[in-house]
């Protein structure tokens, strides 16, 4: 059978600053998505993770679906009343365009959807991530899909071996997608040199070339590209089918054990490990750190089992202490150097009027 599974998530207000959306927000999205996706989805899931809310849907109407996205867009328009009802911080946040016009692409919720041909079993991971951008998952990505280092079934399945299809996007580019193809193993040293800029270039798709089929969808919105200023880092989400031609669920999930440092952060502007953390987790300490969280789903016929906390295992408690060093050691420096990322990187304009300021005190000394 072939069903699509779409995850859309914004940010439409939180409780205590940007930490975590209130319980009742949340229950008026679950209630919009169930009343009115009613005829129209097969199933859907509702989870929050940080500040944001994300609505997986599975469905028959394919991927860019206008019916789909506007049932998000509207679920998240009525869970923003009640946000501003409880004068949450930040209500509607993500929300930049006031009208629907077709698809939530461009309008401020991130997206990541997949059309697939249901396998026997079908298991598949979503990921959702708070306090920093798509670029996050560059990394865990390459690993998991290129490096036998991490993904022992390249080593181990011949279909693996096989190699995939990495599509990369350039998310600088703001007239219309700009896009690369790359394969793997051939190419890795290109995809390596264009992964390691997480902030320009951000992959969106890969597939296998044992059977063209796709694994992995992740968002690639840059909110300050759509609002042309500063909204609230990007906070991407992805979808990554596992298991058989694909990698296994642990290949995937042991490249987070890195807990790499990403942009994001306090205001955005920082960087900082992203820690693997349960699902439903707030923020904390320094508006962080960067957050990751993991629902494993299998779906037969649309219809999705119970998820599984992927993160909920003693093992990575361990590596949430390991995490939370990596923060505090960086976070050490304040603003110095990498701790903060490049002045075009800066999610607030303030320092543009500090620089304007000094600039003009500057004066070229004369020579003697
Ligand atoms: C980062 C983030 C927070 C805010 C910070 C200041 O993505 O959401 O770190 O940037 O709490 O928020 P405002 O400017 O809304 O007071
Ligand atoms: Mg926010
Ligand atoms: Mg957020």
């Amino acid at each position: 059978m072939k069903v699509t599974v779409t995850a859309i998530k914004a940010d439409i207000g939180s409780i205590g600053g940007h930490i975590r959306p209130s319980k009742r927000v949340i229950e008026r999205v679950k209630e919009y998505v169930s009343t009115e996706g009613g005829g129209l989805l097969i199933d859907s899931y509702i989870s929050s993770t940080g500040d944001d809310i994300a609505i997986l849907m599975t469905h028959e109407q394919g991927e860019g679906s206008d019916k789909i996205h506007k049932l998000a867009w509207d679920a998240f328009k009525e869970g923003t009343e009640v946000a501003k009802e409880q004068g949450l911080y930040g209500a509607g946040q993500d929300l930049l365009k006031s009208a629907f016009s077709g698809n939530v692409k461009g309008l401020g919720p991130a997206v990541a959807e997949m059309e697939i041909e249901e396998r026997k079993a079908e298991p598949f991971l979503f990921f959702a991530a708070d306090k920093t951008d798509p670029g996050a998952y560059n990394l865990p990505l390459y690993l998991s899909f290129t490096d036998p280092m991490y993904c022992s079934g390249l080593l181990l399945n011949p279909q693996l071996s096989k190699g995939f299809k990495f599509v990369v996007m350039d998310v600088e580019h703001i007239k219309g997608d700009r896009v690369i193809e790359l394969e793997t193993p051939e190419e890795i040293y290109s995809l390596a040199a264009l992964l390691r800029d997480n902030q320009r270039f951000v992959v969106e798709g890969i597939y296998s070339r044992h059977d063209q089929t796709q694994a992995v969808a992740v968002s690639t919105s840059r909110l300050h590209n759509i609002a042309g200023t500063y909204t609230g880092k990007d906070d991407p989400i992805m979808l990554v089918r596992v298991q058989g031609n694909f990698a296994a669920t642990g290949e995937v999930l042991s490249t987070f054990s890195l807990g790499h440092y990403v942009a994001g952060f306090m205001r955005g502007s920082h960087n900082g490990p992203l820690m693997p953390v349960k699902i439903n987790s707030s923020i904390s300490y320094f508006d962080g750190p960067p957050i990751v969280s993991c629902h494993a789903f299998s779906v037969h016929n649309g219809k999705l089992t119970e998820p599984v906390d992927a993160f909920d295992h003693p093992f990575w408690d361990y590596i949430r202490n390991n995490v939370s060093a990596k923060a505090l050691e960086i976070r050490r420096q304040g603003f110095s150097g990498p701790a903060m990322l490049p002045y075009g990187e800066l999610e607030y304009g303030g320092i543009v009027e500090v620089m304007k300021k000094l600039d003009k005190r500057f004066e070229i000394r004369k020579a003697k």
